[in-house]
C-alpha cells in the first residue's frame, strides 16, 4: 500500500530477442566445463539481439500487449529505464511512445542507475499515481548487457524488456511502504560513454551487491519494515541466477536465520526460470524474476514478495509487494513462454559476428539486415537518426 491507497503493478509483459546462444556453445568455444555455467552461475542460455533489434524494439514489443489490453486513455506518463541507452539526449521512451501511437499529452522520460533503473521508475510511478489516482504510468525497462568477448563477463550477457502498467487498485501486485535504501560509491561495474561493453570487477561486484543487500535490508527494518519470515518469495536482481541464491543466503545469514538450501530454493527458485535462459537483462531482470514467480509458482494470493533491486555503482532498494486476489486471470504466461521458446539458436561464430557489429559514425545511410520476426525493427541509421518501423505481419 502506498499510504491508504492500493497502488502497484496492474499488468506485466515481457519481450526478448530473436536469437539465443546456448551456454553449451560458449563452453565448446572456450573450453569451459559446462557445470560452471549450468551450476556455478546458474545459466543455460542468453538472449542475443538481431542486427535490427535494440532496447526500443524490445521495449515496444513488451508494452504493445499492455496497450492492446487496456488502451492508452489513462496513461499520462511513460518512464523508460535503461543502462544501454541509444542516445545521450533523447529518451528511448519517445520512440516507444511513437511506435505504440500513444497520445501526445504524455510525459516521457528515461531513467538510469545501472540495473536499479526499473525500480526507480516503478517507485516514481507509484508517487505519480498517488497524486493523481485515475492516471496510469507505463514503465518500460529494457536492456542489452554487453561485456568484452572472451572475458569472464561474457557468460553473463543477455537482453530483454519488461513493461509494467502501474495504477490504483492493481490486478497483480500492491507495492508497499516502506523501502530500505542503500547507496555506496563503488566502481564494481560501469560503462564510460566511449565504450559499447561494460567494465567490471567481477569478484568486487558480487561483494558490493551483497553489502547492498545487507544495507538495504537494515534500512528497511529501521523504517518499520516487515520481519523476514512474513515473506513467501524474494525477487532479487539476477545478473546470473546463482546470484539470487548467494544474496538470499547472505541475507538469512546476516540476520541469524537458518541457511539451508531447501529454504533458499523455496524463496528464490521460482523466480529464476526466465533469467536462467535469458541472461542478464540489467533493469528488466528483477521484474523477469517477478514474471517467473507469478507464472510458475502455486497460488500466491495474499502472499508477500520481497524485492531487492541492485544497480552497480551502487544503489539498492528493498521493498515489499503483496499479491492481489484474482491475479492469475491477468497473467500472460503462454505469451511469456512463447517469447522464450521462439528464439532461434545461434552458433558461437554467428553470435560473435552480431556482438562485434556496430554502426559507422559517418552520418551516412546504413540500413540493417532484416532479421527479427518481432513486431518492431530498427530499419536503419540515417543522417545520425535511428529509423524504426512496425514489421509486416504485425501491422
Ligand atoms: P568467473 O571468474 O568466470 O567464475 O567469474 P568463478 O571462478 O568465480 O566461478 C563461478 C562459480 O562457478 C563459482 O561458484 C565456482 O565455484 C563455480 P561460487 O564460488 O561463486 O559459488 N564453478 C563450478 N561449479 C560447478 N561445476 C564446475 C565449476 N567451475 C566453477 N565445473 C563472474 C564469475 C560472475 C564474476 C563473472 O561472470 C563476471 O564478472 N560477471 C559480470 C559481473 C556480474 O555479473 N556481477 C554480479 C554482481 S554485480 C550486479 O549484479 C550488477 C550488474 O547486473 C550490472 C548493473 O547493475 O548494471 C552486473
Amino acid at each position: 500500500m502506498a499510504g491508504d491507497r492500493a497502488i502497484g503493478i496492474h499488468d506485466l509483459s515481457f519481450a526478448t530477442t530473436e536469437f539465443v546462444l546456448p551456454h553449451t556453445a560458449l563452453a565448446d568455444h572456450n573450453g569451459t566445463e559446462i557445470g560452471k555455467y549450468h551450476v556455478g552461475i546458474g545459466q543455460r542460455s542468453m538472449s542475443v539481439p538481431a542486427a535490427d533489434e535494440d532496447i526500443v524494439t524490445m521495449g515496444a514489443a513488451a508494452a504493445a500487449p499492455i496497450i492492446a489490453r487496456h488502451g492508452s486513455d489513462r496513461i499520462r506518463t511513460v518512464v523508460f529505464a535503461t543502462e544501454s541507452s541509444i542516445d545521450q539526449a533523447k529518451s528511448a521512451g519517445v520512440y516507444v511512445h511513437s511506435l505504440l501511437g500513444l497520445p501526445s499529452a504524455t510525459r516521457v522520460v528515461e531513467l538510469k542507475q545501472a540495473c536499479y533503473g526499473a525500480t526507480a521508475a516503478l517507485q516514481f510511478a507509484v508517487g505519480l499515481v498517488l497524486r493523481a489516482p485515475a492516471q496510469q504510468v507505463l514503465v518500460v525497462a529494457s536492456d542489452i548487457s554487453r561485456y568484452d568477448l572472451d572475458s569472464p563477463g561474457e557468460a553473463t550477457q543477455g537482453a530483454a524488456a519488461v513493461a509494467m502498467l502501474v495504477g490504483s487498485d492493481p490486478a497483480l501486485v500492491r507495492v508497499e511502504d516502506p523501502s530500505g535504501l542503500f547507496t555506496a560509491d563503488v566502481m564494481d561495474f560501469w560503462r564510460p560513454n566511449y565504450r559499447e561493453a561494460a567494465l567490471v570487477d567481477g569478484e568486487g561486484s558480487v561483494t558490493a551487491y551483497l553489502q547492498a543487500v545487507e544495507g538495504s535490508w537494515k534500512d528497511y527494518t529501521e523504517q518499520g519494515g516487515r520481519p523476514l519470515d512474513e515473506f513467501t518469495a524474494f525477487c532479487y536482481h539476477q545478473p546470473f541466477t546463482k546470484m539470487a541464491r548467494k544474496a538470499h543466503h547472505h541475507l538469512l545469514n546476516t540476520r541469524g536465520h537458518d541457511t539451508d538450501e531447501d529454504r533458499i530454493s523455496r524463496a528464490v527458485g521460482p523466480t529464476t526460470a526466465y533469467n536462467t535462459v535469458i541472461g542478464n537483462s540489467y533493469t528488466a531482470s528483477t521484474y523477469l524474476g517477478l514474471a517467473s514467480l507469478l507464472d510458475q509458482a502455486d497460488d500466491l494470493t495474499g502472499r508477500l514478495i520481497g524485492f531487492l533491486s541492485y544497480g552497480s555503482g551502487s544503489f539498492a532498494e528493498f521493498f515489499a509487494g503483496a499479491v492481489v486476489p484474482g491475479y492469475r486471470e491477468h497473467l500472460r504466461t503462454p505469451a511469456h513462454h512463447e517469447a522464450v521458446n521462439r528464439r532461434r539458436p545461434l552458433d558461437y561464430a554467428a553470435f560473435r559476428r552480431l556482438h562485434t557489429r556496430s554502426f559507422p559514425a559517418d552520418g551516412g545511410d546504413h540500413p540493417t539486415p532484416t532479421q527479427t520476426t518481432g513486431p518492431f525493427r530498427l530499419a536503419a541509421l540515417r543522417d545520425h537518426k535511428r529509423i524504426y518501423e512496425r514489421c509486416q505481419g504485425h501491422l
